[in-house]
């Protein structure tokens, strides 16, 4: 496993559209395994394939909705798609890529993604809060948005200061 560089926003890579796995090889759980590290080192809850160059539908995302005692989980999306939302939450949303910026985003409250695992096999997993905001975010980095274009407003900084952060 490997660290890889999270690419920001001035690079043009993140604003491209990602083309579907096909190979579920080596070269993939490579990949998978350090977005993992790179997610968890960089300490955020999701991690889409362009922010770190590869330009594949491929992401992943840190389930926090955890029974106390527990330990928080990645979750691999290969090729995902939303399948059903219902509800809608307005909240503080950040991007390992646009660092220190925040913005009110409007997502919906539960999302139930179907995608497939790096096995090739699919499956079906729904999130909901910022778990669902995480899968609509990730999912947005592989057609090339970025949150900032679909934030009401960003945040300032006084009403940062104070507010619990998350980073996707
Ligand atoms: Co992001």
């Amino acid at each position: 496993m490997a660290l890889r560089n999270i690419l920001t926003k001035e690079d043009a890579t993140l604003y491209k559209k990602c083309r579907p796995v096909t190979d579920f090889n080596e070269r993939l759980h490579q990949l998978l395994d350090d977005m993992g590290e790179t997610l968890m080192e960089a300490d955020g809850v999701g991690l889409a394939a362009p922010q770190v160059g590869v330009l594949r539908r491929a992401v992943v995302v840190l389930e926090t909705n955890v029974p106390e005692g527990e330990d928080p989980y990645i979750i691999e999306l290969i090729n995902p798609e939303i399948i059903s939302t219902s509800g809608e939450q307005t909240g503080a949303e950040g991007c390992l890529s646009v660092p220190g910026e925040y913005g009110l985003v409007k997502r919906p409250m539960d999302v139930t993604v179907r995608a497939q695992n790096r096995f090739g096999e699919t499956f079906s997993v729904s999130g909901t809060g910022l778990t669902a905001r995480c899968f609509c975010h990730e999912l947005d980095h592989l057609d090339g948005v970025i949150f900032t274009t679909k934030a009401e407003r960003m945040l300032t900084e006084e009403e940062l200061q104070g507010r619990e952060k998350e980073e996707d």
